[in-house]
């Protein structure tokens, strides 16, 4: 699959996720295996672009190539004016947005929503190619609403527009995240264009990859929940594609120092009170991943205590320092736990990790 000068064989994309793939997360996949990483979407209304949050999104620093970044809106010019901006501002992959269901951007219809206005998609389309020369690709979903599924329309009015690739979620708008994704439509669309096919909705792991791949004909997968907390995804996902077998899955030390590196780039990147706040909702991913069933890290007696009172301090923590330090404590109970209760170490409040190894107050479980 080719975009532009940017080529792999069968590439696997991080979905843009606002509030989840901001740039230390892009990094990480990437870091891990995801060949391209999408910016959370940016408004093209350009006045809105002085707040703190678009700011963020729209910075691309030290992010290797490509670097895409997303835009959402529903008047050409805006739009067209947005891409240009951002292509000036260092962006080498225009991507649009016409997948995510929020209802309004801006108090304009965006996203997913504009796929039911087929002449104002191919009107945006065009007006965003013609404004830079860099490659534009679009986001989109099969459709509009069950009954009304103009994927296979929308993807040709896209390559007539000069639309260099496609992401194409398995639901329709209506749909939002409900029921299982639908991969016959996305086949239909790979089998009507001759542009690159990414093929998106509900790819967990590498066999659901490869019968994606299989099931649509597609170029690549895009992976969009399944990498919360669970970074590492991509490096099994291409394993499996290239060898057919699973990767022991991350663990241990491993997983924690992934984490740590993590939270480290989160507080560069938001400083100390945001960093710390943008953390607890990934610390509640690398929970759920570290004590999902299948690892058999099944937690009994005492330790289910001292686990759920470090994870709640962890989340509730105000300081970069005290955050670290309970991720650290927390890893010492859970790495490596034994899978019988028998053989898991009792442990009481009194020897509760972290008082043993900081001199920082523990902060109170609320
Ligand atoms: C929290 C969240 C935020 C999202 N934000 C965006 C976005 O900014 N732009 C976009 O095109 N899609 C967005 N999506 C949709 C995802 O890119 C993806 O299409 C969807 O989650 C299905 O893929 P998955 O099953 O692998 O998660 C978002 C999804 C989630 C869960």
């Amino acid at each position: 699959m080719k975009v532009g000068p940017y080529a792999w064989t069968t590439p696997l994309v991080l979905a843009p996720m606002a509030g989840v793939t901001d740039r230390p997360f892009r990094l990480l996949c990437r870091s891990l295996g995801a060949h391209f990483a999408a910016s959370e979407m940016v408004t093209s209304d350009q006045s809105l672009w002085h707040t703190t949050k678009s700011k963020r999104r729209l910075d691309h620093s030290g992010e290797p190539e490509p670097r895409i970044v997303q835009i959402a809106g529903g008047e050409p010019t805006m739009m067209a004016d947005a891409a240009r901006r951002n292509a000036a501002l260092g962006a080498q992959i225009i991507d649009i947005n016409m997948g995510c269901p929020a209802k309004k951007v801006c108090n304009r219809a965006a996203g997913s929503a504009l796929l039911k206005d087929e002449p104002l998609v191919a009107e945006i389309l065009r007006a965003v190619v013609r404004a830079v020369d860099i490659p534009v690709t679009l986001k989109m979903r099969t459709g509009w609403d069950p009954d009304h599924k103009n994927g296979v329309t929308i993807a040709r009015l896209a390559e007539a527009a000069g639309i260099q690739g496609l992401a194409v979620h398995g639901r329709t708008r209506t749909d939002q995240y409900a029921g299982p994704a639908e991969y016959h439509t996305i086949q239909a669309i790979k089998a009507a264009v001759r542009i690159p096919v990414l093929a998106n909705g509900d790819i967990v792991d590498g066999p659901t990859a490869k019968r994606v791949l299989q099931q649509t004909g597609a170029d690549g997968v895009m992976i969009g929940r399944a990498a919360q907390g669970n970074p590492w995804i991509f490096r099994e996902v291409a394993h499996y594609l290239a060898t057919g077998e699973s990767l022991p899955t991350a663990a241990g030390p491993e997983v924690r120092d992934i984490m740590i590196r993590h939270l480290e780039q989160l507080y560069a990147f938001y400083g100390e009170q945001d960093g710390v706040r943008v953390a607890r909702k990934h610390l509640g991913w690398y929970r759920d991943t570290a004590l999902r069933p299948s690892l058999n890290t099944e937690l009994r007696g005492p330790t289910v205590h001292v686990e759920r009172s470090l994870f709640q301090e962890m989340r509730i923590a105000t300081a970069t320092s005290s955050q670290l330090d309970l991720v650290r404590a927390w890893f010492d109970v859970i790495i490596e736990l034994p899978s019988t209760p028998q053989e898991q170490p009792v442990l009481a409040a009194a020897t509760h990790p972290l008082e043993q190894m900081s001199e920082q107050p523990i902060v109170a479980v609320a």
